[in-house]
């Protein structure tokens, strides 16, 4: 199992081009379901979870054809079997996103269940309701789930009970080639859906419009038409370069976003006491020399803080001047990152789902080991400030999700290397 070694603190001074967006790419890939012309799809990370995604999709009957060079596949449907395993959706979540589009396309599916993961339970009852609201049956049996919907799916009205990512993901995804109209309300409105997704499924053909801020009408098409697609950078991979930066009294040039999609990731830099400019698709980023404390930080649906930042937020408050909470309101466990943090000499306590995090806390490099993808990347963020050595176990975590990361953190001045 690969481990990084990081030698600190370090002092960081460089530009990083963003990869494309994992969440974004997971649903596009999922997508391409949906169609019987080949699709073309640009600027895919080279990351553990897309490798898996088109694993899938091959395991499916698609024939996948890489261009390592720019990082794009083209996707073209050959004899497909309407039939996602266990030994593929297990090990990513977003497994679950090819059932919607298997049964709006082939009225079925046999589709292993995701299973839990240590940030949670993870359950999947909100996709399953609303792909039967579209008119999808459905047994669980031996970890299964056994769909089908023989007279095609409908369009329908949903409201969905909670928020959730992958069940919006899902629900448009099975809407595009449903009979009729359909409308979504309190849907997830994260960038990779309501910009990425839909653009992608609008330009072959789709009839989808955002009619309220968390609204989406999709009138249902018979078909799509080949279609090329860049996939849009990644916002957690831009925040957590933003943390590096932030923590180190860095200054980074961090190109390939729209700052304006992590407006609410700015604003909190800025209170703790980062300088940032913004251009039309880049971040300049300065850390401060004293990092100021934020009383009360909550994770929240886009837009608010996101989850997926929670962990390397937190590595930083540690080293805050004062006081700072924070509460993580979608995951029941996310905090498997703070006990690793403390090996570090950070002074964290849990109660409930808030951690109270004392800052002004000197880390001193120890060995460490990842426990989820976000979780490691707080360790790494942690590491880079902290005096003398680390060793981080575990790294498949970071790979699942962080494109070449030690590439960029040794460009950016990261004393790091990976150890096999
Ligand atoms: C997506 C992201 C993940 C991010 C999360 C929250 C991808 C590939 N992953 O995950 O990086 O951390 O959004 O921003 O885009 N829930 C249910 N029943 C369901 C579905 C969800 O109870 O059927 C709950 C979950 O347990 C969780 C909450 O709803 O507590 C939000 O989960 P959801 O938005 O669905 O996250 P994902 O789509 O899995």
């Amino acid at each position: 199992m690969d481990r990084f070694f990081i030698n600190g603190p370090c002092k960081i001074k460089g530009s990083i081009k963003l990869s494309g967006s994992k969440n974004a790419s997971l649903p596009i890939l999922a997508a391409t379901i949906l169609f019987d012309e080949p699709v073309e799809i640009k600027n895919l990370p080279n990351v553990k979870d897309i490798e898996t995604m088109l694993d899938l999709l091959k395991s499916l009957g698609f024939s996948v054809k890489k261009n390592k060079i720019n990082n794009s596949v083209i996707i073209k449907k050959k004899k497909i079997k309407t039939f996602a395993s266990y030994s593929l959706v297990k090990t990513m979540r977003a497994g679950i996103l090819v059932l919607g589009p298997l049964v709006a396309k082939y009225r079925k599916a046999i589709t292993s269940l995701p299973g839990g993961c240590l940030i949670g339970a993870r359950p999947v009852n909100i996709h399953l309701n609303v792909l039967k609201k579209l008119g999808m049956s459905h047994q669980i049996k031996k970890g299964y789930i056994y769909a089908n919907a023989k007279k095609g799916l409908k369009g329908s009205i949903i409201k969905f009970p909670q928020i959730s990512v992958g069940a919006t993901e899902n629900a448009i995804l099975a809407a595009t080639l449903a009979e009729g109209k359909t409308i979504l309300k309190n849907c997830a409105i994260e960038p990779e859906i309501k910009i990425d997704l839909t653009n992608f499924l609008n330009k072959a053909g789709a009839k989808i419009k955002w009619i309220g801020k968390r609204s989406v009408q999709v009138e249902g098409v018979k078909k799509l038409n080949r279609v090329i697609h860049s996939v849009m950078a990644d916002r957690i991979e831009c925040g957590t370069f933003c943390v590096v930066a932030a923590i180190s009294k860095g200054e980074l040039k961090i190109n390939g976003l729209n700052p304006k999609i992590i407006s609410t990731e700015i604003k909190l830099l800025k209170k703790i006491g980062a300088k940032i400019k913004t251009l039309d698709q880049s971040i300049i980023i300065k850390g401060p020399n004293k990092i100021k404390n934020i009383k009360f930080l909550q994770t929240k649906e886009y837009d608010g803080f996101p989850t997926d930042l929670q962990a390397q937020f937190m590595a930083l408050l540690c080293k805050a001047d004062g006081r700072s909470v924070i509460c993580e309101s979608i995951f029941e466990n996310r905090f498997m990152h703070v006990a690793e943090l403390k090996r570090l000499g950070a002074k964290i306590s849990i109660i409930k789902n808030k951690a109270i995090i004392k800052g002004n806390s000197n880390f001193e490099g120890a060995e460490l080991m990842s426990s989820d993808l976000r979780a490691s990347a707080a360790l790494v963020v942690a590491a880079i400030v902290a005096k003398g050595s680390s060793v981080i176990n575990r790294i498949y975590h970071l790979d699942r999700g962080y494109e070449n990361i030690e590439i960029k953190l040794k460009k950016i001045g990261v004393n790091i290397k990976r150890l096999s």
